[in-house]
């Protein structure tokens, strides 16, 4: 039996991830760091996340900081899992898929122009439940540098994070993180507001659900949303998933975000007879 406390804290500059690193979103990377249930030392058995080197590295930045300690209570955050699967021991993602009329594939670093064009225009769309864009504005050479960290985090087998592409355009971004923890990868999405309410996240959510189930050892897939973000909670309903019960998020969240996601999962066997 074992406890898993979960941080969070946004790549200012690229660099090298720390092994434990299991999972990103955007600019912000997830640590996991599992610890025997009963390790009384950390916190009456509740386990505590140390920020180690958090203060004396300049690249992190405060304010990720402090979403990093509220999210990271290991009262809420705690899960009881089976430790052992890190990114260097899973599979590699695959890194594309093109159905549904959609375009997905992992970031290229020589994209970044694409995306430099896109977030700026999508700001306030985005701010309310991305975190993220808390670090905006962001320079082209920076966007390079993120891609950049997205394609070694998929190489070391980590996360795959896509743009979502249609007819050659970009029109959205989207990923399969390993959050979830063994047997489980988790689908993130944003939409362009210029493309939205046409399907977009929902067959892009399809896309990497298929893919996901492709991955040996993939039992499940998962989709979270703050709870008061209704259009994303469509988009697991529309696919199928069955709704579990909601849950304090472990995850930076926007300035719109409540605390609490809505967690929707599928199996493989649920996702094969849909
Ligand atoms: C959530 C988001 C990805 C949806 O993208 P999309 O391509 O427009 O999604 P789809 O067109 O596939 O489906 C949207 C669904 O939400 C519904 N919807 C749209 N706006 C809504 C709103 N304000 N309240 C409730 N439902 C809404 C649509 O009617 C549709 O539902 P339906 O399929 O039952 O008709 C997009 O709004 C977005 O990027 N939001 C900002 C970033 C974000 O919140 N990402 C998700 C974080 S968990």
């Amino acid at each position: 039996m074992y406890l898993q406390v979960s941080a969070c804290w946004c790549v200012h500059r690229s660099s090298t991830p720390p092994s434990r690193t299991v999972g990103s979103s955007q600019n912000y990377r997830h640590w996991v760091y599992t610890i025997p249930a009963d390790h009384r030392f950390f916190g009456g058995g509740a386990g505590i996340v140390v920020f180690w080197g958090v203060l004396s590295r300049a690249r992190w930045r405060m304010h990720s900081i402090r979403l990093a300690v509220r999210s990271c209570s290991p009262l809420v955050c705690g899960a009881m899992t089976d430790p052992g699967t890190t990114a260097a021991s899973a599979h590699r993602l695959p890194k594309q898929t093109q159905r549904y009329g959609l375009d997905l594939h992992l970031w290229q670093p020589e994209e970044a122009a694409a995306l430099h064009a896109v977030i700026p225009a999508n700001v306030d769309h985005l701010r309310p439940y991305m975190a993220w864009i808390a670090l905006e504005p962001q320079t082209l050479d920076q966007r390079r540098e993120l891609l950049e960290t997205w394609a070694a985090d998929w190489a070391s087998g980590g996360d795959l994070t896509v743009g979502i592409w249609r007819a050659g355009q970009l029109v959205g971004s989207g990923g399969l993180h390993r959050r979830p923890g063994p047997g489980g990868l988790e689908i993130g999405y944003w939409v362009a507001r210029d493309h939205l309410n046409q399907g977009i996240a929902t067959a892009a959510s399809r896309a990497l659900t298929d893919l996901a189930f492709t991955v040996p050892g993939i039992e499940r897939v998962q989709i979270t949303h703050d709870v008061n973000n209704l259009a994303s909670a469509r988009i697991p309903a529309t696919l199928g998933f069955r709704r579990l019960p909601d849950r304090p998020s472990c995850i930076a969240q926007g300035p719109a975000g409540t605390g609490i996601e809505g967690l929707w999962q599928v199996t493989k066997d649920e996702w094969r007879v849909h």
